[in-house]
């Protein structure tokens, strides 16, 4: 048996660790396993290369990911994705594993339709695909702003100061709620809620008045620009703004713990997946490692964790 694998899309702290338990697997069962460099362009182009044990060595503690990756829009055609079946044929490829997020999720699916074996993994920092509580990334991303919201808290606070941080996540707020409770942020703005700009500002004023001589406001990029947020807060409370705009800082660095396990533990089970001749999209629900039928993973809606939102606006004051 053969399988092959690629990353598509953002890349996402633990893609490494995820292409190393794939790779490693495969092996131990006996299966031949190829890395596709460039994610969807590299299946296109056919650039397949033979992984084997050393291939995969000292990367579990990387970010980015060895086999690099794109957006590709070519694999958005016709012509594109027959390309890409025919690369799978040439290298006479069984089954294909896809590590991305939604749009490679669902590229994944086009592939599926076609008749190709294919078993997605879900890496994304955004954590916005609904069938998985998380997306592998995303608790390493969360950690990342966590670490940074830290350093900005000291300098705001040093100058009696806000701070609006601007963080990824696309149209999910999921990056800015975990964040925001971990770092104990005063106030987030996610798409999910709509905005109520007096109420954050009243927070920061009564904070203000009793003494507090910081406020970080954690804002998801899927919100509008920052330093129009920013602009208006300091009309309306008087205390000087700045904002900071995270960035790629959230996409790189070494997997979380957490990241490093759920990629392991799905790089593992999406060969086990592959090898029983199904196609299926990989996640994490309820503390378990699940496959799930393609079909079913676009249909859920995601949920967001108001319950979390509660708690940050209880407890940040
Ligand atoms: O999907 C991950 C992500 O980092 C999003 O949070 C962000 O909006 C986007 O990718 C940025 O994409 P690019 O790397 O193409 O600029």
């Amino acid at each position: 048996m053969r399988i092959a694998i690629l990353t598509s899309g953002g890349d996402a702290p633990g893609m490494n660790a995820a292409i190393r338990a794939v790779t490693r697997t495969c092996i131990y069962e006996g299966i031949e396993v190829f890395g596709i460099s460039g994610g969807y362009e590299g299946l296109i182009d056919a650039k397949f290369e033979k992984l084997v044990q050393s291939s995969v060595a000292d990367i579990i503690q990387r970010g980015g990911t060895i086999l690099s990756t794109s957006r590709s829009e070519r694999f958005m055609t016709e012509e594109g994705l027959e390309k890409a079946i025919n690369s799978l044929k040439i290298f006479e490829i069984d089954a294909l594993i896809v590590l991305g997020g939604d749009g490679s999720l669902c590229g994944a699916k086009m592939l599926r339709d076609r008749g190709v074996n294919v078993i997605g993994i879900p890496c994304s920092i955004d954590n916005d695909l609904a069938y998985t509580d998380f997306t592998i990334g995303f608790m390493t991303a969360v950690e990342t702003v966590t670490e940074a919201v830290s350093h900005i808290r000291d300098t705001t606070e040093a100058h009696g100061r806000a701070n609006v941080v601007e963080v990824m996540g696309r149209d999910c707020g999921d990056i800015a709620l975990y964040s925001g409770v971990s770092s104990g942020a005063e106030s987030i703005i996610v798409p999910e809620i709509p905005l109520d700009i007096n109420e954050i500002a009243e927070k920061a004023i009564m904070g203000k008045n009793r003494g507090k001589k910081h406020h970080i406001i954690l804002m998801a990029e899927g919100c509008g620009s920052a330093f129009d947020f920013a602009e208006e807060f300091q009309k309306l409370t008087g205390i000087d703004t700045r904002v900071t705009v995270l960035g790629y800082i959230q996409r790189g660095g070494a997997p979380s713990i957490f990241d490093r396990i759920l990629a392991s533990e799905l790089g593992y089970l999406a060969v086990k997946e592959a090898k029983a001749g199904r196609s299926l999209a990989l996640g994490f629900k309820d503390g378990k490692a699940i496959s799930r039928d393609f079909d079913e993973i676009f249909e859920v809606k995601k949920v967001f964790r108001k319950d979390l939102l509660d708690i940050l606006k209880t407890v940040s004051i």
